[in-house]
């Protein structure tokens, strides 16, 4: 807890870099409206930012002729400062449309399919990493400690030694890390392993996650020597120590908890089955992504309704997809995909006062994503490759009445954790999955609370105040403020 203490006795400034400020800023003919966008991370960050005088850098998500400056001084509810790095529409093409999420995110999630590099992208995702080391450099004094986040900025450590930082960076990694067969594809491979060792300690979700870095490390500079502790390695690289751990986010248990027992969302998963006419409900909810595999998870559901007659009238599937990165290719064809999906099974299966599949593309507001946790007796998680999946916990945590049962993919990050409660699957596995959602609509209520009371358990115990702590706990202090 070294940090923590250190930043209560003569407390550091916390400078939190993300590609995206927790912000959403909209606008409606003349009039812009900006709120804070209440995330895992904010939840988990905001504590220490208030005592830690902290300031969080990050785009905050609009074009550049936004009046950005203006709206952020208005968010006067917060306790610390929030700071805008702006993006070109060039930038927003290259480096986040292209580098970040054309060549990283599926590479990192073992989708090569998805997978490609462009130079010139490259480039620019150089830059912006550039240009955000700048602003950190800024922001940030001598008593600072630097936390950067994800795999938009894992260049901004090298960039901020380029400036002459000296400082302990911290850097954590939100989505998995690519064994090195797949690692090396990237073009650019070796230049990105490079910079990533100029942080001081890296953080990963889970200890796959850090096993592969280990392995890409040893093929890139096998000159490199290693201590392994419980959950931690320090690294020695060209005379520096580098701390690697592996650290679950997770959500905060308390407020889901707290606010699924309101009456309001009572009310709200009360009418959710009214609405939906159906014995029993299992929900799917995703941010649009082809790593969530939804059109695998429709297909289940399909091949569970043929293979288990009994479920048709019976169960249906709530999938509620959150829009997401439209302007990317990729992402509008497979929204096209599941239209065209959900579509074909409803004709199929769609009885007088009963529908398969109820299909929405849009945002829930809080009242609305609580009733629908608490709501849904089966939670039908199936990514292809997920970070961590914070909706698995999410679920959980609302699952008040001990009624859920959770199907999730062993390609979860989470799945480690809940693999006592849950059932597992692999989301490539139709039939599988299918068998699994049968086992969950017939499991006994009897199991279903003690799987439930597990998983509870779990996610209470090692909630997201956790993560921070383990984290920062586990910062080294061995540098002094001139970083010797
Ligand atoms: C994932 C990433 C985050 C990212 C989020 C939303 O969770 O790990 O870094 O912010 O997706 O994606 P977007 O591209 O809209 O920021």
């Amino acid at each position: 807890m070294q940090i923590l203490d250190s930043m209560d006795a003569n407390p550091k400034k916390l400078v939190v870099v993300s590609n995206r400020l927790p912000v959403a800023i909209h606008r409606e003919g003349d009039e812009w409206t900006i709120r804070s966008s209440p995330g895992g991370l904010v939840t988990a960050l905001a504590p220490t930012m208030r005592s830690a005088r902290g300031v969080w850098l990050g785009w905050p998500g609009c074009s550049p002729e936004t009046p950005t400056d203006q709206l952020l001084a208005t968010l006067t509810e917060l306790d610390y400062q929030l700071q805008a790095v702006d993006l070109s529409e060039d930038d927003i093409s290259r480096y986040y449309r292209g580098f970040a999420n054309r060549s990283l995110w599926p590479l990192f999630h073992d989708l090569l399919g998805h997978f490609s590099f462009n130079t010139d992208d490259w480039l620019a995702y150089v830059r912006v990493n550039q240009r955000f080391a700048q602003r950190v450099r800024e922001c940030a004094g001598h008593n600072s400690f630097i936390w950067v986040h994800d795999y938009q900025l894992l260049l901004v450590g090298r960039a901020l030694r380029e400036l002459g930082v000296t400082q302990h960076l911290a850097f954590f990694l939100h989505i998995p890390f690519p064994s090195p067969d797949l690692f090396r594809r990237l073009p650019v491979s070796r230049d990105v392993l490079e910079a990533m060792l100029q942080y001081d300690h890296i953080g990963f979700q889970t200890a796959q996650d850090k096993r592969n870095f280990i392995q890409c490390i040893k093929w890139f500079s096998p000159a490199s020597r290693r201590t392994s502790f419980r959950r931690q390695s320090i690294l020695r690289h060209e005379g520096r120590d580098i701390k690697l751990g592996y650290y679950p986010i997770s959500i905060d248990f308390k407020e889901f908890n707290d606010l699924a027992q309101d009456q309001r969302v009572a009310d709200a998963s009360w009418y959710i089955h009214e609405n939906f006419a159906s014995e029993a409900l299992a929900l799917g909810l995703d941010r649009l992504d082809y790593t969530k595999g939804i059109p695998e998870r429709f297909l289940a559901f399909e091949r569970a309704l043929d293979k288990y007659p009994e479920l048709v009238g019976k169960l249906s599937l709530i999938q509620v997809v959150i829009p997401s990165r439209l302007n990317v290719e990729e992402y509008q064809a497979l929204k096209n995909e599941l239209d065209q999906l959900a579509g074909r099974i409803n004709s199929r299966f769609s009885q007088q006062g009963w529908t398969p599949i109820h299909y929405q593309f849009r945002e829930l507001d809080r009242e609305q994503l609580l009733g629908h946790y608490r709501g849904c007796e089966i939670a039908l998680i199936t990514p292809l490759r997920d970070g961590m999946n914070l909706v698995a916990k999410e679920y959980c945590a609302s699952q008040v009445d001990f009624r859920g049962v959770l199907v999730l993919s062993e390609f979860a990050g989470a799945a480690r954790q809940l693999a006592k409660g849950a059932l597992l699957v692999n989301p490539y596995d139709i039939d599988g999955t299918a068998d699994a959602l049968y086992a969950a609509y017939i499991m006994s209520a009897e199991e279903r609370r003690r799987r439930m009371r597990i998983l509870r358990h779990e996610v209470r115990r090692n909630d997201v105040r956790r993560w921070v702590q383990w984290f920062l706990s586990d910062a080294p202090l061995d540098k002094d403020e001139s970083g010797n």
